[in-house]
């Protein structure tokens, strides 16, 4: 399974090129994608790029190599990103935020002119919410109502914590908690869903993350596939 995600990972950092401002994603499977930028970089293979980190973890990881970061405020538009995923649906679909950074994963992704996600085959999946909860951030502030109301999602909420069996909450960069939400048949209509999500106040963020892949690209033991979304 290591194998498949460096794979995935390095395959997507072919397209990374000197000169970029790029967003650097979080997880078990980006991480091998900052480690070949990192050794790029001091290789000097890549050079003048600067990197926009979606958490604390991958940016002291970025850092490590001495790779130049930066922010949206100084940058508006980043030219790639590469990011890991919970999930990946036929149309290119995803749930993201098991690593609790979905909501900066957001916001990088959504200011990127590309984004491309790296999986291997586990995370391919006919119906989002079939494999994986879907990871929503709220406010501590009156977060078991927040938990009430997820309920009435047809969902089961879980309050995320720390390590499993305990109660301590896990606290993402941005402060927040992660409400792990469960859809028994998975999610049947993820726009609608992702609309409620966005306007209910407390609410900061959510793992859906519809329409904003560019690029999937999908190891498996048969070897490397990439799926482009339709324009
Ligand atoms: C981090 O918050 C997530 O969105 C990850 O990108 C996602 O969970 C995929 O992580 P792995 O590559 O570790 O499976």
């Amino acid at each position: 399974m290591e194998e498949l995600k460096k794979e995935a990972a390095e395959k997507a950092v072919e397209q990374v090129k000197s000169g970029m401002v790029l967003g650097l994603g979080t997880g078990s499977t980006t991480y091998y994608a900052v480690a070949k930028i990192g050794q790029l970089w001091q290789d000097g293979k890549l050079t003048h790029i600067v990197a926009i980190p979606t958490s604390e973890q991958t940016a002291a990881q970025a850092q490590s190599y001495g790779i130049p970061l930066t922010t949206l405020n100084e940058q508006a538009v980043i030219d790639l990103t590469i990011d890991g995923a919970d999930e990946v649906d036929p149309q290119l679909n995803l749930i993201k935020g098991l690593g609790g950074a979905l909501l900066r994963e957001k916001i990088v992704e959504t200011a990127s002119r590309r984004f491309i996600v790296v999986v291997d085959s586990s995370k391919i999946v006919q119906k989002l919410g079939t494999h994986s909860p879907l990871p929503v951030e709220v406010t501590q502030f009156a977060w078991q109502a927040h938990l009430r109301w997820l309920e009435t999602l047809e969902c089961q909420p879980i309050l995320r914590c720390q390590k499993a069996g305990e109660s301590i909450p896990f606290v993402t960069d941005n402060g927040n908690y992660i409400i792990d939400c469960f859809f028994p048949n998975g999610i049947n209509d993820p726009t609608t869903l992702a609309l409620s999500l966005n306007s209910h106040a407390g609410i900061v963020g959510h793992g859906l993350f519809l329409n904003m892949a560019d690029e999937v690209i999908i190891a498996d033991k048969d070897g490397i596939k990439s799926q482009k979304a339709k324009i």
